[in-house]
């Protein structure tokens, strides 16, 4: 078990998955741009989601709904006057925290009645000065649309993808003649101007959500929620990530958002930071539909055939951000073990793995030429082109093959293709599995059949 994420931080970065925006300018707090490994990695989340709420389902159809949207949106939304975190100032080395935080490290209930903060006497973790008072710190991020700022329109980057849904519950409905109860899933951008983020990818001010609200009524909405706190745990138990590593956390009363009537979190227990928010199951009731109906003035409920009834349909709604999510699967499969592939000279001490689903590594195999030499190379762009029409593959003809097998296991790849000068004679290549390290020679005409099996 790791004791911090600082390895995973340096792996990231090292071998291309994760770098810090803007770095060649001193780096811009808290975004970063995913390399070429990362992206790969993120779209493998994102695809295996995908396919477990959309592609699997007969109740669950997909969205993409813009990043930016009208302004009474997120004041129907209960964004504009409640989406704040309660901010404080330290007087002498002026850092900024979240006053609730420290109150809930102090293991006291963070609960903002006037004048109660400044009661509990909290000083600054930092260097122990006397902090403010509370200020709310709204966590959206304002620009304008129009060409002139002055007569321009404010107009928010979206804090949670799941509005663009709920403006568009009827088109959905209608245009795929849906019947309740039904979902709506969609991935997408988020953005919040976070007063203290940190911890890598875990918390910044842009990211990915992936979001599906099921629009239910009111009498079976109990019934769904429970199934989707069950069906979200078990994904991340699917994809590897290992049981004692996650546990379901309920929201307490003063700790729920604005719209929520209950919600679960799922934690993960992160290096360094315990058990932590991974992704949340929310009972969002009625509040989104009725908020928009109310200041959109349309019409948002819903007529039921079989019940003959007309209502506004309660939600249940499963969040997970595509980040903080891909940094726990990281993590999850990040092994440190003793050394155990090589020649003697390329031996080390210790050597990394990265145990990732099949489904979620970025390379799934590499093909790797014993030498540089021409009939080795021809075979080997033979079975690339082959295999790439299939999987993402990766070229390796540097360094000796033990080496060349540890910078796969770095990055998680299940499969390495060796191919040598037998290869030549019989037509045969050397199958390593990641895991077992087991070796098979597999015949060239039978390697793609042989790797769809496994992959
Ligand atoms: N629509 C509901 C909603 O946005 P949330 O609990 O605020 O709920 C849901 O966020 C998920 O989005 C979190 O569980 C987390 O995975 C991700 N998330 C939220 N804020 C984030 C941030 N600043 N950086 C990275 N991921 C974040």
């Amino acid at each position: 078990m790791l004791e911090s994420l600082e390895p995973v931080v340096s792996l990231a970065k090292r071998r291309g998955f994760v770098f810090q925006s803007s770095e060649i300018y001193g780096g811009l707090s808290s975004c970063y741009d995913f390399g070429p490994l990362g992206v790969e990695m993120k779209n493998n989340v994102k695809k295996a989601w995908w396919k477990a709420m959309v592609q699997d389902r007969d109740d669950v159809i997909g969205l993409d709904a813009s990043i930016l949207m009208a302004s009474k949106v997120w004041e129907a939304s209960g964004h504009v006057e409640g989406f704040s975190d309660p901010l404080v100032d330290c007087k002498g080395c002026k850092k900024r925290w979240r006053a609730d935080h420290l109150l809930e490290d102090r293991g006291i209930k963070p609960v903002f009645k006037p004048g109660e903060w400044l009661k509990q006497d909290v000083k600054c973790p930092e260097c122990g000065g006397d902090l403010t008072d509370i200020r709310k710190f709204n966590l959206m991020f304002k620009t304008f649309m129009g060409v002139v700022e002055e007569d321009a329109t404010p107009i928010y980057l979206r804090p949670e993808t799941c509005q663009g849904i709920y403006t568009n519950f009827l088109n959905v409905q209608q245009a795929m003649r849906k019947k309740l109860p039904f979902g709506i899933a969609q991935i997408g951008k988020a953005f919040r101007n976070e007063i203290t983020p940190g911890n890598f990818i875990f918390r910044t001010r842009e990211f990915e959500q992936m979001e599906q609200q099921y629009f239910t009524h009111p009498d079976e909405k109990d019934k769904f929620f429970k199934m989707w706190k069950e069906l979200r745990m078990q994904w991340y138990i699917d994809l590897g990530i290992k049981k004692k590593n996650l546990r379901f956390r309920d929201h307490e009363k003063h700790e729920l958002a604005h719209y929520a009537k209950q919600a679960v979190d799922i934690e993960y227990n992160y290096p360094g930071m315990g058990f932590k928010e991974l992704a949340g199951v929310h009972d969002r009731g009625d509040w989104d539909l009725t908020r928009h109906s109310k200041f959109s003035g349309q019409d948002l409920s819903y007529f039921d055939p079989e019940r003959k009834e007309k209502f506004i349909p309660h939600i249940v709604e499963t969040s997970d951000g595509a980040d903080r999510v891909m940094l726990a699967f990281l993590l999850d499969a990040y092994e440190e073990v003793e050394t155990r592939s090589g020649d003697e000279e390329s031996k080390h001490e210790k050597e990394v793995v990265l145990r990732l689903h099949k489904d979620l590594a970025p390379i799934k195999v590499a093909i790797l030429p014993l030498s540089k030499k021409e009939p080795l190379q021809k075979l080997s762009n033979q079975i690339q082109t082959e295999l790439r029409a299939k999987w993402m593959t990766q070229y390796d003809e540097t360094g000796s093959i033990g080496k060349r097998y540890r910078r796969q296991d770095e990055i998680g790849t299940p499969y390495c293709v060796t191919i040598d000068f037998d290869s030549l004679e019989d037509k045969k290549v050397t199958v390593r599995d990641r895991d077992t390290m087991k070796q098979e020679r597999v015949a060239v005409d039978e390697l793609k059949d042989f790797l769809e099996e496994k992959l």
